[in-house]
């Protein structure tokens, strides 16, 4: 089907995924602008890779909203704002730690900056088959064995684990390292006092936000966010590292798209949609506990990130169902669990229609859970900037084990590598591999 047939179709399904704004415009934006607004850098427009004048006021009051030294707006996702921020602070051979659960988007960081990596095992909980925090004991002791230039890591997670920010920011401080938070889960933080507090106010050298993913934007818009106490950096590094990067037509819906994103989070209405928002959830969640629903809760869980199960189910079981039966679709599942994400534009009518679902869903008395094993701790044998353009060849899953892989396994979502090139192929992989495995010579 052509994808113009495909747009033409109505959504015949509710959908708890990125983007949570409900395919309708919470701001004042519709799809008209996509023609009407469609210039690209004309005279008295301003310019996207050396703002002067509209941009650079936008992006001012930006940066006052969320408190930074710098906040950019970026239209290709938080991934281009990932690989600008790795650019201006990570050059060739610099040692970078890197949290395993990240995006892939790093992994392409690594390629482009020529860093070395050492990957962090973040902290895992089996019952709910999921990553959850950084320790931060774990941390300063790894931070003690080898200078690193940058820590990167993801919080809140796609689950929405946060880690304690304030507390591993003061770490990376101590043995001058910058400390990147990969934060595109959470774009609501800086707009509720509920919510868990920004990286950025906690100490994070620079974070990262997908506007598209829960703040009700379009997608494809995202921040850059740069702390005003950030170290040793040439102030137009930032602006210059994402010139490599973004696309020279920018588009100025999405540009204003973001900005009436951030006003409307700003105002007393935003404030207001996330407060009713989060109490809806406490209902909802109140309600479902009686019926066999358990969630996953821990210190600082972003509660709009609903991963939940249901005893007598697999989360794979669970999905399938809901999607069959129901006609409602999950972001995320695993053998565990579902995850239901909400945000600015997830509506009480919405919620109550999951909630209903999730009451009548039919279980299996005789289930039991399977719990399924963490990847083991990489072995990185080509560093990711070597691995990019090497010959390889096809060779049977059997003979492959410790063998470099020239390929990458990622599960999407939530888009973390299970193995990525240059990395050696250990019995765990096996089961995630097709017959024929690619390797490098
Ligand atoms: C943790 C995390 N970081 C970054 C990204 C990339 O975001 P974007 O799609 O805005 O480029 C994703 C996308 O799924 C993500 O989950």
């Amino acid at each position: 089907m052509s994808i113009i047939k495909l747009l033409s179709k109505k959504l015949e399904r509710t959908i708890f995924t990125t983007p949570t704004h409900n395919q309708k415009a919470i701001f004042s934006q519709n799809y008209d602008c996509f023609y009407k607004d469609d210039f690209s850098e004309i005279e008295g427009y301003d310019n996207l890779s050396n703002p002067k004048t509209h941009i650079l006021m936008a992006q001012g009051k930006a940066s006052d909203i969320m408190n930074t030294k710098n906040t950019y707006f970026v239209t290709q996702g938080a991934t281009v704002a990932i690989l600008a921020a790795m650019k201006a602070l990570i050059n060739p051979a610099d040692k970078v730690l890197v949290a395993r659960n990240c995006h892939k988007s790093i992994f392409s960081g690594l390629v482009i900056t020529a860093g070395c990596v050492d990957w962090f095992m973040p902290e895992t909980d089996k019952s709910w088959g999921i990553y959850t925090k950084i320790n931060p004991k774990k941390l300063e002791s790894t931070l003690q064995l080898n200078k690193y230039k940058a820590f990167i890591m993801t919080s809140p997670t796609y689950e929405g684990v946060n880690s304690n920010i304030k507390k591993i920011a003061e770490i990376c401080k101590k043995y001058d390292t910058y400390l990147i938070v990969d934060e595109a889960h959470g774009s609501l933080y800086n707009f509720s006092d509920i919510l868990p507090q920004t990286a950025i106010n906690q100490g994070a050298d620079v974070s990262i936000n997908s506007l598209h993913k829960t703040a009700g934007a379009l997608n494809q818009t995202a921040l850059l966010n740069i702390n005003k106490n950030i170290r040793n950096t040439d102030s137009n590094i930032f602006q210059k590292a994402l010139n490599l990067f973004h696309t020279t037509s920018p588009s100025y819906p999405l540009l204003a798209n973001i900005e009436a994103c951030l006003t409307y989070l700003n105002s007393k209405k935003g404030y207001d949609e996330i407060q009713n928002l989060l109490l809806e959830i406490d209902k909802f969640k109140n309600e479902l506990k009686r019926y066999g629903v358990e969630f996953f809760e821990d210190e600082f869980h972003d509660p709009t990130k609903l991963f939940l199960k249901k005893d007598g189910l697999s989360g794979f079981d669970l999905s399938e169902f809901m999607y069959k039966d129901f006609k409602i679709e999950d972001e995320l599942n695993n053998s565990i669990g579902c995850m239901y994400l909400c945000g600015i534009g997830t509506t009480k009518q919405k919620l109550e229609k999951l909630k209903v679902a999730l009451k009548k869903i039919q279980t299996n008395p005789s289930f039991e859970p399977i719990y399924t094993e963490f990847q083991p701790f990489p072995l990185v044998k080509i560093q990711p900037v070597d691995t990019f353009n090497r010959d390889y060849i096809f060779i049977n899953k059997q003979d492959s084990l410790l063998k470099i892989s020239n390929k990458m396994i990622i599960p999407y979502p939530p888009g973390i590598g299970l193995l990525y090139p240059g990395e050696a192929i250990q019995k765990w992989h096996l089961d995630y591999l097709d017959k024929d495995v690619e390797v490098i010579i």
